[in-house]
């Protein structure tokens, strides 16, 4: 995590501002411990990412390989109690992530190369330089390593540690990424002047999302892309939305869809899962500005 980065980071249980205590660090910090003087609240910071979730036992009771391997990792003997106690805590609730979350890493290093971000990228080359950017569901970084070479400061979130770690192998000094969930006041009442979400409104309820977004954007522009792939039986969520209500809900939100993306589009998003198998989403987009 970037020393930079704690100016922007909150307390996900009360939104206060945080502390941050060091133990290993070399051009970042890469294990320390975020603290909330308010509710006490702490937040590890491993393998230079900081894990923002409102219980880390419980971020763990879902991903309990994952567990034992950054116990096994961490140096710091403070750092380490803090892993065990919560390891210790954790009642596995649901199936371990741990395997799914690294498969998903795989597939997306794999399709780095699908042209769906390519035509992202193309329609964010005229975008002017902003001060903030925001990447929902960031998984390795694809676009927001890009983001980063233009913007000034950029953050990506997302819930999945593995897929952070390989986004935080490269190093810039304005690109910094956070385990955490979308809905968390991760970035407390900070507004971004651009905010993107790509293929992420299956896995989060995608109304709730739009109306975060929208309270962390007052002069400037969105980016969301979706498969409407929302069939993911018990996992689907309550209420998906479809090419007109996207549009529609954000329009509701006091966002102006640009004339280029009224109409829906379709671009094609492959993903390579295997050597002979391929997930073929023919992807529509918006881009939206308040
Ligand atoms: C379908 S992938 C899309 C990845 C990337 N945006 C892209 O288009 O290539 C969704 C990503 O969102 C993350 N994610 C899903 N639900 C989340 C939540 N509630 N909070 C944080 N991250 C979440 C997943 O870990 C995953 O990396
Ligand atoms: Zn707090």
């Amino acid at each position: 995590m970037l020393e930079s980065s704690l100016e922007f980071l909150r307390c996900v249980c009360c939104g206060s501002k945080l502390e941050q205590t060091v133990f290993k660090s070399d051009k970042e910090i890469v294990e320390g411990i975020l603290e909330c003087k308010k509710c006490n609240a702490k937040y590890p910071i491993i393998e230079k990412i900081p894990i923002l979730w409102n219980d880390f036992s419980n971020y763990l009771s879902f991903r309990k390989k994952l567990g034992g391997k950054i116990y096994h990792i961490i140096e710091n003997s403070t750092l380490k109690q803090f892993c065990k106690t919560a390891l210790l805590k954790n009642d596995q609730i649901g199936d371990d992530r741990t395997a799914l979350e690294e498969r998903w890493s795989n597939i997306y290093q794999k399709s780095k190369s699908s042209k769906f971000y390519s035509y992202i990228k193309k329609n964010l080359d005229p975008v002017k330089k902003s001060n903030l950017v925001l990447e929902y569901g960031c998984s390795i970084g694809i676009m927001t390593s890009f983001l980063a070479k233009s913007h000034k400061t950029v953050f990506g979130i997302d819930r999945s540690f593995t897929a952070l770690r390989f986004a935080k192998k490269s190093y810039k000094d304005n690109l910094d990424y956070v385990v955490a969930d979308f809905l968390s006041p991760v970035f407390g009442k900070q507004f971004f002047d651009l905010v993107l979400a790509l293929n992420v409104l299956e896995l989060v309820e995608p109304k709730e999302l739009l109306q975060h977004i929208s309270k962390q954007i007052s002069n400037g522009l969105v980016i969301i892309s979706d498969p409407y792939d929302f069939d993911r039986g018990i996992h689907s969520v309550k209420n998906p939305l479809d090419e007109k209500s996207l549009r529609m809900n954000l329009e509701k939100l006091g966002f102006k869809i640009t004339s280029k993306t009224k109409t829906p589009m379709h671009i094609p998003w492959n993903l390579k899962l295997g050597p002979r198998t391929m997930l073929n989403y023919d992807v529509d987009l918006v881009i939206c500005k308040k």
